[in-house]
Parts: C-alpha cells; sequence; structure tokens
C-alpha cells in the first residue's frame, strides 16, 4: 500500500488519540518504524495489522475504524491530487472519475500501487451503484471516503450512502444517493 495512506493513517491516529497511541500501535503490529515515506509502497499486511490492532486496542470494529479514517482522509487527497480534479465536480462525478483520473495517476506514478477498481454505474441523475473491487477487502475504506467528498463538497447533508453487499468481501456493492435538498421553511 502506498505511503500517503500510512502517513494519512498516522495523523488519523494523532489527531483522535496522542503521538503515544501512535507507537504504541506500531510495536503492537510489529512494525520496525513509525514513519513512512511518500514516494515507497509498503507491503499490504502493514495497514492489515495496524488497522486489526487499532480495532483491538480501541474497541471499535475495524470497519468502523475504516469508515472514519476514509472520511478523515479526503480533504488531504482532494489537496494532492486537486490538479485532477475539474471545477464542476461534486461528489457524484468525482467518484465517477477517480478510476480513471486519481486512481489511473497512482497506477502510473507507482507500478507496484494497486488501488482498487470502481466499476460505476450512473443509475440516474442522482444515483451511483459503485462496484468496488480489491483483494485488500477494505469496502469499509471505500464507504468512508464517500461520505468523506460528500462532507468535502458540502453535499454532507443530502448524499445518502449505504453498502448493498457485506463491507468485508473483494467485491463490495455501494449505493451512492443524491437527494433533493431541503426546501427551506
Ligand atoms: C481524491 C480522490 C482519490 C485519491 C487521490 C485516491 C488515492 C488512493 C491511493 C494513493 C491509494 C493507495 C493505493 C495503493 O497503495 O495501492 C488508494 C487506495 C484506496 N482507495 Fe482511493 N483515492 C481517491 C478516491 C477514492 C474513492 C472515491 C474511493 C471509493 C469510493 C476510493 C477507495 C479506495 C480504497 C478502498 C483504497 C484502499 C486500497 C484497496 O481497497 O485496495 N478512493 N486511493
Amino acid at each position: 500500500m502506498h505511503g500517503s495512506i500510512f502517513i494519512l493513517l498516522k495523523r488519523f491516529v494523532q489527531t483522535h488519540y496522542d503521538y503515544s497511541t501512535w507507537i504504541k500501535l506500531i510495536e503492537l503490529s510489529g512494525l520496525s518504524s513509525a514513519d513512512f515515506d511518500i514516494n515507497t509502497v509498503y507491503p499490504d499486511e502493514h495497514i492489515y495489522q495496524l488497522v486489526g490492532q487499532a480495532a483491538e486496542m480501541t474497541g471499535i470494529p475495524a470497519e468502523v475504524l475504516q469508515e472514519k479514517f476514509g472520511e478523515f482522509l479526503v480533504p488531504d487527497l482532494m489537496l494532492v491530487y486537486s490538479k485532477y480534479v475539474q471545477p464542476e465536480w461534486r461528489t457524484l462525478e468525482m467518484i465517477e472519475n477517480t478510476e480513471h483520473t486519481m486512481h489511473g495517476q497512482v497506477r502510473r506514478n507507482h507500478a507496484e500501487a494497486s488501488p482498487p477498481v470502481l466499476h460505476v454505474t450512473r443509475v440516474s441523475e442522482n444515483e451511483l451503484l459503485v462496484d468496488y473491487i480489491s483483494k485488500r477487502r477494505m469496502g469499509a475504506l471505500a464507504v468512508g471516503i464517500t461520505r468523506g467528498l460528500a462532507n468535502y463538497f458540502d453535499e454532507g447533508d443530502r448524499i445518502k450512502v449505504t453498502p448493498t453487499t457485506s463491507e468485508n468481501g473483494e467485491k463490495v456493492q455501494i449505493r451512492v444517493e443524491r437527494l433533493p435538498r431541503q426546501a427551506k421553511q
């Protein structure tokens, strides 16, 4: 997994807990370094260990942690990849374009990186079906990223994100709906 994800995970733990929690997590996960490099791709086992240990330490289920982490990492991802984002895009368009823009760029820049495949179907003007495919089984992170994008685009109150399968599999389906804005009283 790409170093940026570890760097953001470290920031997530430090923001919600503190630095000593991060160090404890690194030790419990059997990792030798608490720092990660943005240009390095690390073994996937490191992320599994970190998420698994974090779930044990906090008592919060791994899927819930992944969702929270996904929401948290969106603003930083958007900052780094802002030049690939068209000004008229909002949550649904961002998701529709991730496969060939953001994730495509990650694949081109790092031969060893392998972002998940996202097959996106536009069901109607206001609804997408996202088919997530990855051996890493991190569909909960995809759910969190989707919610984070909705917040990023100030659509958090009208974007409904519903996994229609278990979030745990290599294939996860997520329904993303844009609800009408509430009329002002
Ligand atoms: C701003 C847009 C995005 C950027 C810059 C971005 C970037 C990345 C990067 C760098 C990775 C690490 C890949 C690797 O090391 O192999 C990754 C993984 C991942 N991305 Fe994205 N991504 C974006 C949007 C999305 C969206 C919209 C979703 C889902 C709806 C998503 C779901 C995931 C998941 C679940 C992973 C974890 C790895 C896996 O499951 O195999 N990403 N992304």
